[in-house]
């Protein structure tokens, strides 16, 4: 069986997704163990629930971002992961942290990435009058938000949209295309080589399996 560690930071309903993915037999994976920078964030309450080992690293006890993201990685390391999924991660990661997990790393940004990398995003998409936003799934890079993209879901924009009509909007697609992409890793159908995003041996697009 293979096995995944998810980072948190908030809420948790990807996380959430992921747990009922599993437990429903759409993942064929353990849910080994969830990490969170923050001690109340309710993602590890979920965890809890679901009898999955929560973890809370307290930012303050370490020297600088370089030792924090360290010891991070190395209590991953010890679950021995074959996936590392981060689920609403708020945090920026060191290079190394990131070179750790290359290729077994992957994020979800709630945007049609490349569009809006970085923080509020739907309401940027909301005061551009743009008519659709999404989200992306990617593999981890260096790259804030900028890895190879493996599959997008878009949603329409209305011109009445407060941004949490669109945040609720996107994250119903989240909770949908993020167990399916983890479910295409842990049935070793998608990889990262050289930099690509490939499944089934074929290399994604820019827009990742979705473009149409
Ligand atoms: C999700 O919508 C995810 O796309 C976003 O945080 C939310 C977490 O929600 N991630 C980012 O913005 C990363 N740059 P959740 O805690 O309910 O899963």
């Amino acid at each position: 069986m293979k096995r995944i560690v998810v980072l948190v930071s908030g809420e948790g309903s990807n996380l959430q997704a992921l747990i009922d993915a599993c437990q429903q037999g759409r993942i064929n994976a353990t849910l080994c163990a969830v990490f969170s920078n923050k001690a109340a964030a309710y993602g590890l309450e979920r965890a809890r629930l679901a009898d999955i080992s929560a973890h809370a690293l307290d930012v303050k006890a370490y020297q600088d971002r370089a030792a924090f993201d360290v010891a991070l990685a190395d209590a991953i390391e010890a679950y021995q992961p074959d996936l590392v999924v981060l689920a609403g991660y708020m945090r920026i990661l060191t290079a190394e942290f990131v070179q750790r997990f290359a290729g077994r790393m992957i994020n979800i940004h709630p945007s049609l990435l490349p569009k809006y990398p970085g923080l509020h995003t739907h309401r940027q998409a909301i005061e551009n009058q743009d008519t659709e936003h999404g989200t992306s799934v990617h593999f981890v890079t260096e790259e804030l938000d900028g890895g190879p993209v493996i599959l997008q879901a878009k949603v329409p924009v209305f011109a009445d949209d407060t941004e949490e009509d669109l945040i609720a909007r996107v994250q119903t697609q989240e909770h949908s295309i993020y167990p399916l992409v983890v479910s295409w890793f842990v049935d070793g159908r998608l990889s990262l080589q050289n930099g690509q995003a490939l499944l089934d041996n074929n290399p994604l697009s820019e827009r990742g399996y979705a473009e149409d």
